[in-house]
């Protein structure tokens, strides 16, 4: 399909182009990126160039939808819907590190569902989100969102330096509330 523009009160979300390479580039410099991400370690400024490029590709091919969160000018972090299949997908993200704690996780992450769940978008009957287990940032906003928490996963993630890791899962489906709910590893 061709990439969407997703829009909400403060974000503009879009595609990444070639103009986002450095941002791109110097955001996944970030020890919390890296940790808690796939991308490659060391980052180097091909990655990005290639990511931007697969991007493309993936909107194209259908396989997964990726937007740059975008505040004004500045790249604020990046928002995707991968692993797809049988009505679900999941929710990855990053925010950089000089855009967080304003709440822009959040509020990107409730377009991109609100999208992804919407019969003119992918009509999705789940999404599903994953993080290490102690990512209390991440799971914050997912809990936010009304995720369900759903329990750990034994050495279920792998980072893109290697390191394996518990991970906690969440799950949303299209019928539920949307309310924050109760998350017992959260307190
Ligand atoms: C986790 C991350 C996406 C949070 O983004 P953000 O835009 O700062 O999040 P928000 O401002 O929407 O905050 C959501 C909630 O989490 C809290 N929060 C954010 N970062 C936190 C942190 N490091 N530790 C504890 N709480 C945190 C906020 O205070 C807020 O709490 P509230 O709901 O009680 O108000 C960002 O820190 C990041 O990109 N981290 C590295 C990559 C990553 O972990 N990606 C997710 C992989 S699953």
């Amino acid at each position: 399909m061709k990439p969407v523009v997703l829009r909400t009160e403060r974000l503009e979300l879009s595609i990444p182009i070639e103009a986002d390479i450095e941002a791109v580039f110097e955001a996944c410099q970030d020890p919390a990126i890296i940790r808690y991400t796939t991308v490659p370690s060391p980052y180097e400024r091909r990655h990005a160039e290639e990511f931007v490029v697969r991007v493309t590709t993936n909107w194209a091919e259908d396989t997964e939808q990726t937007w740059a969160i975008r505040d004004g000018d500045v790249l604020a972090g990046m928002i995707g819907l991968y692993r797809q299949g049988a009505g679900s997908a999941e929710l990855g993200y990053w925010i950089a590190p000089a855009s967080r704690e304003r709440g822009f996780g959040t509020e990107a992450s409730r377009a991109v569902i609100d999208w992804a769940f919407s019969p003119d978008g992918l009509d999705l009957h789940r999404i599903e989100w994953r993080a290490v287990v102690g990512n209390v940032g991440s799971a914050r906003i997912a809990r936010a969102l009304g995720f369900h928490y759903e329990g750990t996963l034994r050495q279920a993630l792998r980072n893109g330096s290697g390191v394996r890791d518990d991970g906690w899962i969440a799950g949303l489906l299209a019928t539920d509330d949307r309310l924050p709910q109760e998350w017992p590893v959260l307190g």
